[in-house]
């Protein structure tokens, strides 16, 4: 399906966050950003006009793709929020770190000299759900969530669809550890509300071109 995006503008977010503990120390997760930035490039050789929201990642924003780096889970949803009235589609490809430390600590957490004390407590809280928010809004555009899951893919992707509200959702299984995160592969399925549609292993940018057909075809001006 040549051009499947023609004339649509598609918002992705990609990457992990970094959650401040201190102004040296953060918490995050494994992701490469490698799929997200597939989805993007993929969508703009779809004929889509993108706008890559990205965390931390190591890698080239493709050619023609604008790019606005963040790096915390607030950052991400305050420069979608800002954005997403003027986007047809969002693929909520981040893997937004949950937690975040309930304070940041302003001088560089000491390593204790006591033995004795060796342990440390650090309270956090929930990040702001971003995808949540999106889809609340009264005029809200097509959104395409991603997932990770270990066990009862299927039964877990369909839940989230649910309670957040998502079009779609693509989701794979991270208890291989060959796929998904870093690697350049990866196998997901697409599950929709009615149907679902398993994509074998192959690169991440094959898979972000067929996500986008089967997105595509299920966009309501198609129907
Ligand atoms: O519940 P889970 O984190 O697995 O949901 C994954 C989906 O929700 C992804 O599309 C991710 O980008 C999105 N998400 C989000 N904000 C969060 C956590 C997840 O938008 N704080």
């Amino acid at each position: 399906m040549p051009r499947a995006l023609k004339d649509l503008t598609v918002l992705v977010s990609a990457g992990p966050t970094q959650e401040r503990i201190d102004p040296v120390r953060f918490i995050s997760n494994r992701s490469s950003g490698k799929q997200g930035f597939e989805i993007a490039r993929a969508a703009m050789d779809a004929g889509a006009k993108v706008t890559l929201v990205s965390g931390p990642v190591n890698l080239k924003t493709p050619d023609g793709i604008e790019r606005v780096d963040v790096r915390t889970a607030a950052e991400m949803k305050s420069a979608v929020m800002s954005r997403i009235d003027k986007y047809d589609v969002f693929f909520a490809v981040a893997a937004v770190t949950d937690f975040q430390p309930k304070e940041l600590l302003e001088q560089k957490l000491k390593r204790p000299h006591d033995p004795k004390k060796s342990e440390l407590t650090i309270h956090l809280r929930t990040t702001d759900d971003i995808v949540h928010a999106v889809t609340a809004k009264r005029k809200r555009p097509y959104v395409v969530g991603f997932a990770a899951e270990t066990n009862n893919i299927i039964q877990n992707a369909r839940e989230k669809l649910k309670r957040k509200k998502m079009d779609v959702i693509v989701v794979n299984d991270v208890s291989d550890p060959t796929i998904g995160f870093e690697g350049d592969e990866n196998q997901v399925t697409v599950v929709f509300p009615e149907s679902e549609r398993r994509l074998e292993r192959q690169s991440k940018y094959k898979i972000a071109k067929k996500i986008i057909e089967l997105v595509a075809r299920a966009l309501p001006r198609s129907t």
